[in-house]
């Protein structure tokens, strides 16, 4: 993935790179936080199918970073304007952690569970239907080797591997996989997102027309044609969200 380009491509499966959801003073305490963490085999939390193809370790549930590493993350997101504008999240489910090395280092093809339950805390058991996908790269990629994130049913098949702090959003329906870590660590952080658009094409009109609002507002101001246009984007908003 180059790493300059923002949208990976034009198909309705859009992938989206956000850069700098984290800055380097929190990925410093996110890392140094997972560096004493406990891990366990991730097929815990795997449907039967991923189950057989997944080969890597999370971040145990119960362990006693897990909460203060899903705030940092979740503060990051709150604060990135693109993600926003992308997802349009209606419900997130908490952020897992995993680790890819030695002989845990892949995850085969794989679409991941539609519906998943809220684990913990004051939302326990309420149901996140997986309309979206978001993976958040915490190791520099020049300390590992292999273990690109592989959308494998989108025309061109994207590979995926960023700068630490940076994220891709990918929709839920997408076969997946993580290739083969041979050298080094994988860290990276993982949560998907209930949507307020359900439809991966209303979403990306909504997207293209919000970026295409900030650019006018940009360049003209606060013109009449941008505020009518803001106007049109939330009355689609309104006919198409599902709060
Ligand atoms: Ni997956």
């Amino acid at each position: 993935v180059d790493g300059h380009l923002q949208v990976l491509n034009r198909a309705p499966a859009m992938l989206l790179h956000l850069p700098q959801v984290l800055d380097a003073d929190t990925l410093a305490e996110a890392r140094s936080l997972l560096a004493d963490a406990t891990w366990v085999d991730g097929r815990a939390t795997a449907g039967p199918q991923a189950a057989t193809v997944k080969h890597n370790q999370q971040l145990a549930a119960d362990s006693p970073v897990a909460a203060r590493l899903q705030a940092l993350v979740l503060a990051g997101f709150d604060r990135h304007a693109l993600f926003f504008s992308a997802a349009l999240p209606k419900r997130v489910l908490p952020p897992m952690f995993n680790r890819y090395a030695g002989d845990a280092n892949h995850y085969g093809n794989h679409v991941d569970q539609a519906i998943r339950h809220i684990p913990s805390g004051p939302h326990t058991g309420q149901r996140v239907r997986t309309d979206l996908s978001c993976t958040l790269f915490l190791a520099d990629p020049s300390s590992y080797d292999g273990g690109e994130l592989v959308i494998a049913d989108t025309f061109a098949s994207p590979r995926v591997k960023l700068a630490a702090g940076d994220a891709v959003l990918y929709p839920g329906t997408s076969v997946h996989r993580v290739e083969p870590v041979t050298r080094g660590v994988r860290l990276a952080s993982f949560f998907w997102i209930e949507s307020l658009v359900r439809s991966d094409e209303q979403r990306r009109l909504l997207f293209d027309m919000d970026q295409a609002l900030m650019q006018l507002r940009t360049r003209d101001g606060e013109s009449a044609e941008a505020v009518a246009l803001t106007g049109t984007y939330h009355n689609l908003l309104r006919l198409w969200a599902d709060t």
